[in-house]
């Protein structure tokens, strides 16, 4: 948690955008597992946690721009619940910490909005929508859910552009997550479940305080983008991906991948992929500064996967042409990264397109480019994921064969031998500055050389 002057400066600059109307903002609930008081783990709403700063369920921040005042609604405790949970900051002492004038009972908050000018951000749990219809005096079916537009710019337009102490919490959460990533590598051996892997770096994630910032990827089966399934057990020659981050206790994400062998070295073929996607990675991370659009970036990652995988003999044809044609998308059908801050995905809830595109930089509707959440212009204070891949999705490669899609670029005769390849993606988190980018976190191997040593 920052100074209450943080949170001050942020809800002025805020006022001072919108320029009228009362501001609402939810903070999140206790959710329930599978009874009442049995409870998943209590994440708070990020534009909450940005403007109000408290990580604690049953609270709502409000400012009131009209009248140049914030609230903060929530209830005292009672002994009951002190029985139970022990002693808790009154709500006296919560808004102190964050600079708000006044606190509320949250029974007066219904009355307080009747009638006004009320902005709100776009609910993305179902209960929201419930708790938004008992503020505002209507079913929850008549809530609309897009939120408040002129809102949804104004905290966007503050929170991509990251501050000096936003950054030193950014990097102490990528350098947490390296550090997850070399114990995982060092301690991988054939015969391990995944399962004996995801749990070590999850404690980790919980030992540092924070815990996870988003559910960890793991799996020989890289080529399943998003895979938290961690049945399988490590095999001599396979590959395993690695995407897991911690975030600090102020509730600020890492998000790295590493790919490693559960052998002690690369297979020859696994090293020439390998440093197909290490190429792409490196060759963007340099290439951010400001100004650059992110989807020009993309496509330059599409055209090094796209080069190296003709070399290989897996693509064929000119290359600018099989990138316009979105071939390479067989291979890498995700985007080349997305911001991240206090999400790990930063304000995706709030929407996409409003994060990463503008009215003349527009999302592509084709396959795998579709998927690049960030296509606008970089600016100095952005920070954002590098993550360039290769995979060999079997499904996919039958599919498109069948469809005889991109014959002209695909060698499909070449690929019987990849389908049990998996997937390799890395990934590091990077802050764009005035004259180019700045790596977040310590150091972790990378190259073929540092990685293979690590696993001897
Ligand atoms: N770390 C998962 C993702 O970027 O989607
Ligand atoms: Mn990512």
């Amino acid at each position: 948690m920052f100074s209450a002057e943080t949170y001050k400066a942020r809800r002025q600059a805020l006022k001072a955008k919108m320029g009228s109307g009362v501001l609402l903002f939810l903070g999140n609930e206790d959710s329930p597992m599978n009874y009442t008081d049995n409870v998943y783990h209590f994440r708070q709403d990020t534009s909450f946690l940005y403007y109000f700063g408290i990580d604690k369920p049953g609270l709502v921040g409000l400012i009131d721009v009209d009248n140049d005042k914030d609230y903060l609604f929530g209830n005292d405790i009672n002994i009951e619940y002190i029985v139970w949970m022990g002693e808790q900051p009154s709500m006296r002492a919560l808004a102190d910490s964050i600079g708000v004038e006044e606190t509320m009972p949250l029974a007066k908050l219904t009355g307080f909005l009747a009638g006004k000018e009320v902005h709100y951000l776009p609910p993305y749990r179902a209960l929201h929508l419930f708790r938004l219809g008992e503020y505002l005096g209507n079913p929850p079916e008549k809530i609309n859910k897009k939120g408040s537009e002129s809102l949804i710019h104004a905290v966007i337009a503050q929170r991509s552009y990251k501050t000096a102490e936003e950054i030193v919490e950014m990097d102490k959460a990528v350098t947490l997550s390296g550090q997850m990533h070399v114990a995982a590598m060092k301690t991988a051996r054939a015969g391990m479940k995944e399962a004996e892997l995801a749990g070590l770096v999850e404690g980790m994630a919980v030992s540092g305080g924070g815990g996870l910032a988003y559910p960890v990827i793991l799996s020989v089966n890289g080529q399943i983008l998003h895979n938290h399934y961690h049945g399988n057990t490590l095999q001599e020659g396979q590959l395993v991906l690695g995407d897991f981050g911690a975030q600090t206790t102020s509730s600020y994400a890492g998000d790295i991948t590493r790919t490693f062998p559960v052998s002690k070295r690369f297979s020859s073929i696994q090293k020439d992929i390998y440093n197909i996607v290490l190429k792409a990675e490196v060759d963007c991370i340099e290439a951010l500064k400001p100004n650059v659009l992110y989807k020009d970036v993309h496509l330059q990652s599409c055209r090094i996967i796209a080069q190296g995988l003709k070399d290989l003999g897996l693509m064929k044809g000119d290359i600018e042409e099989a990138v316009a044609a979105g071939a390479h998308a067989l291979f890498f059908p995700h985007g080349l990264g997305h911001m991240i801050g206090m999400d790990v995905h930063d304000m995706e809830g709030l929407g996409e397109d409003y994060v990463g595109y503008t009215q003349e930089i527009r999302r592509s509707t084709q396959f795998g480019l579709k998927s690049l959440r960030l296509g606008k212009a970089l600016e100095a204070g952005f920070v954002l994921t590098v993550e360039p891949g290769i995979y060999f999705i079997p499904q996919l490669i039958d599919k498109w064969q069948a469809e005889n899609k991109h014959n002209a670029f695909i060698n499909y005769s070449a690929l019987g031998a990849f389908r049990d390849f998996g997937g390799i993606r890395i990934e590091d988190n990077v802050l764009v500055t005035e004259t180019g980018f700045q790596v977040l976190g310590q150091p972790i191997p990378k190259t073929v050389q540092e990685i293979e040593a690590l696993r001897r």
